[in-house]
């Protein structure tokens, strides 16, 4: 189980707050959305805008990081005004490093960013001595391909929604092998066996994440068809299991 922006459903997503509740919760590994602000000061954030979790609005490349700091990133989740704000990477990698947990970034560039991000992302994580708990993950190829270049001992995993033209199984196999991708984030939508049995054939891990969360009963499922891991949005349910 990869705790899923923190936890979302239980603390607002993307904050210290879902991240320590996770933690707390005993999940060993957390997933964020990282993009950078005007500064290029990698942040916590899922949409392009700023409209849905903050009591701000706008796109987050136009804001220093100073600015967006003093953002509500709590009240659109409790329905009244808190303290919690959006979160550096830079504070979330110190306490995944003091408590050991592993951290998925997945790379949520906005668009024409895409370096930026990587470039600021992995400057800040020189300074703390790379240890390999770390999966980038992203559905933007191009993040990824720049970020393995420059870590290329990390992990990395290929994020797909659905399936197109352009984005079919053996294309998605094709990528992870050439580019040594360790994992796919596929979207339940699209998951089945025959996907799931050409991605183990390749021994590729395959991480499943939806738009809600994952009851017990659909997560056997999905571990007994193979699937390895599941963003999960709230564990309480998986807590004797
Ligand atoms: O990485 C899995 C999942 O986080 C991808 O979708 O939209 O929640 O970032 P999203
Ligand atoms: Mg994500």
């Amino acid at each position: 189980l990869i705790g899923h922006r923190g936890v979302k459903d239980l603390s607002p997503e993307n904050t210290l707050d879902s991240i320590k509740l996770a933690y707390k919760l005993g999940l060993k590994w957390i997933e964020v959305d990282v993009k950078v602000s005007k500064d290029f000061i990698p942040i916590l954030l899922h949409d392009d805008r700023l409209n849905r979790t903050t009591n701000s609005i706008g796109s987050p490349i136009d804001f220093n990081y100073n600015d967006l700091r003093k953002l509500d990133a709590g009240s659109f989740f409790y329905q009244y005004p808190t303290n919690i704000y959006i979160p550096s990477l830079k504070e979330v990698l110190n306490f995944c490093k003091k408590n050991n947990i592993g951290l998925n970034i997945e790379l949520k560039p906005n668009k024409g960013f895409e370096v930026d991000n990587v470039n600021s992302i992995v400057k800040i994580l020189n300074t703390f001595g790379f240890d390999n708990k770390f999966l980038f993950s992203s559905f933007d190829l191009l993040s990824l391909i720049t970020m393995k270049k420059l870590i290329p001992k990390a992990y990395y995993g290929l994020l797909i929604h659905s399936f197109n033209k352009e984005i079919f199984i053996d294309n998605i196999i094709n990528i992870c092998e050439k580019y040594h991708f360790i994992s796919c984030g596929l979207n339940k939508s699209i998951i089945n066996i025959d996907v799931v049995k050409s991605l183990k054939k390749k021994n590729i891990i395959i991480n499943a994440y939806g738009e809600k969360n994952f009851d017990l009963s659909e997560a056997k499922e999905l571990w007994s068809i193979g699937i390895n891991s599941l963003f999960i949005d709230d564990p309480t349910e998986f807590k004797n299991y």
